[in-house]
């Protein structure tokens, strides 16, 4: 892998603050972009910048071919068995809310997630045990942090869906996904997964796992913002009743009655974000050509050797699962005596260091632990080793601050 080849390829790590380069360490949260993502999407706004699937005009059909591609690109980058396979969403957290509003849950229908969910696949749960009456199952974590397989099993039987967390924004733990989704079937129950944090770090490939549902986002794997996907097993998919309705998710309507198109249409409620699928499907091409493979490798190799120099500072706590096995490239820390915010702006205002600070949109995971929150290093292909250097020596000055 020629990090030198990717860097050029990203206009704002060219950038410099202060006189010193851009070091980018929130990947988590949002990635940066590649021209050849950026490149796509102006193609569509210069040159066909027309709706899909209505208009019979030159621009209508260009981008009709250009959106069907793209989403047969996604469901590649996925190996779906199918394009129809996909729905494209705003993003992961429309994904999840997608299954939940159109799934018919009703009351005492078992729900089972982990407790290290983010927000968007805790909340749309709690709403509908609120509105539905659906039951919630929570499966705590073991003492060292890692997923309780044993209790899940006895917990599973009767369950509805199981939705969690593939891999954790909190401490980029993986869940045993492949167990869970074998133990779920065995018991009768549905797996979604939150692919958000995984899908841009390792190869997923949806029918080697046998996943139900899968949720993701475009701008965590190099592409736009404002756009993500929801994979389903179509035969599953084709039972979901829809929760938002309108243009061209229908073939006929009267003023009494109405014609449901198939998946996917029948989910893509009016006009859609052309331009965000088609740079989602180039952030796709250009993730399989730098190889999922040399991308892990590369971010295990940084996050090793930044947990053992981490392990090493006096004043500094890694949170969660800190095993470079179990865990991809997100690290969230503590320094004792310095506020994780301050850790942020410290290495912003130094070193032009990016980090996110605070419970990174998993308050009940934090809230249970008794923790503020954390500072959360989130790596991707474009970090460097120098770049982990300057930020263990800016972090050994922090920690001077006690
Ligand atoms: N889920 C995103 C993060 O972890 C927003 O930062």
């Amino acid at each position: 892998m020629d990090i030198e080849k990717i860097r050029s390829d990203f206009p704002s790590l060219q950038q410099e603050f202060n006189g010193k380069p851009v070091i980018y360490f929130d990947n988590a949260c949002m990635t940066l972009r590649p021209r050849q993502t950026i490149a796509a999407m102006n193609v569509y706004y210069e040159e066909y910048p027309g709706c899909a699937g209505r208009s019979i005009h030159k621009f209508g059909n260009l981008v009709t071919e250009n959106y069907d591609n793209a989403r047969e690109r996604i469901s590649k980058f996925i190996n779906a068995k199918r394009e129809d396979e996909i729905v494209f969403t705003r993003n992961t957290t429309e994904a999840i809310n997608l299954v939940a509003n159109s799934f018919g849950f009703g009351k005492g229908d078992i729900v089972i997630t982990s407790d290290r969910e983010h927000n968007s696949n805790l909340l749309p749960w709690l709403i509908l045990a609120e509105k539905k009456g659906i039951t919630r199952k929570i499966i705590k974590s073991k003492e060292d942090d890692t997923f309780d397989i044993e209790t899940f099993e006895q917990t599973v039987h009767g369950a509805k869906l199981v939705s969690f967390v593939h891999t954790s924004n909190i401490d980029g733990y993986n869940l045993p996904v492949k167990d869970i989704i074998r133990i779920s079937h065995d018991a009768g129950a549905l797996v979604m997964l939150d692919a958000a944090q995984s899908i841009p770090h390792k190869s997923v490939d949806v029918r080697e796992l046998d996943v139900d549902f899968l949720a993701f986002s475009g701008h965590k794997m190099l592409g736009p913002s404002g756009i993500g996907a929801l994979y389903g097993k179509y035969e599953l998919l084709e039972k979901l009743s829809p929760f938002m309705v309108g243009g061209d998710t229908v073939s006929r309507t009267t003023y009494d009655s109405y014609e449901m198109l198939p998946p996917p249409e029948k989910f893509e409620a009016g006009l859609q974000n052309y331009a965000g699928a088609i740079g989602m499907a180039a952030a796709a091409e250009y993730l399989d050509k730098v190889g999922m493979e040399n991308i892990q490798q590369h971010e295990k190799e940084l996050t090793a050797y930044l947990r053992e120099q981490m392990s090493e500072i006096e004043g500094v706590k890694i949170l969660g699962v800190n095993d470079n096995e179990l865990a991809g490239g997100v690290i969230s820390f503590a320094v004792d005596g310095v506020n994780h915010h301050d850790i942020a702006m410290i290495l912003d205002q130094t070193s032009n260091i990016m980090i996110r600070s605070g419970q990174h949109c998993a308050h009940s995971w934090f809230n249970a632990h008794n923790l503020e929150g954390s500072a959360r290093i989130s790596l991707y292909l474009y970090n460097t080793m120098e770049e982990v250097e300057t930020f263990l020596t800016q972090l050994r000055e922090i920690v001077k601050l006690r």
